[in-house]
């Protein structure tokens, strides 16, 4: 199997020559091993001729980027504005509070990884959140702990 080093190698010469290289890379290499590994940074700061804060950077700033691996359950919580003003940030705090973990990271289980977005389009319904790729509205508190629960047992 390919080392890490040798697959950020691989991805960064598919993009050789395109402008703007880094985001599409980090994109592939997402999808590939669901993280951008820490071991990545400075092999593509090498390949990309950027530096290691540059490529760090980038993985930090968009939301899209994760920086360990996702748990079991990848739940989106929405927290702007339309979802914000029906009490997002209530669902927020209850979810980091019975999860015990900060939103952008997983538990200490692995089973459930909470992000923030920022409009899921469903802002009709919100507080809106999606929980594996699935949309759900009018989140509460009490909604949440029944979705996690649910997508516990789907994994059980
Ligand atoms: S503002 Fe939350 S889905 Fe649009």
């Amino acid at each position: 199997m390919a080392s890490i080093a040798e697959r950020v190698r691989a991805v960064v010469e598919e993009h050789r020559g395109d402008r703007g290289a880094l985001m599409p890379i980090l994109h592939d290499l997402q999808e590939e091993f669901g993280y951008i590994a820490d071991e990545m940074v400075p092999a593509l700061a090498r390949e990309l001729n950027l530096s290691r804060a540059d490529v760090h950077g980038v993985v930090t700033f968009y939301t899209d980027f994760r920086s360990e691996p996702a748990g079991t359950t990848v739940v989106k919580l929405c927290r702007a504005e339309a979802c914000q003003s029906v009490g997002a940030e209530r669902v927020v705090a209850h979810a980091e509070q019975t999860l015990g973990s900060k939103l952008g990271k997983t538990t200490a289980d692995g089973a459930v990884t909470v992000e923030q977005v920022f409009c899921l389009g469903n802002c009709a319904l919100g507080p809106a959140a999606q929980v594996n790729g699935r949309m759900y509205g009018h989140v509460t508190p009490e909604r949440f702990d029944s979705l996690i629960a649910e997508a516990k047992a789907e994994h059980a």
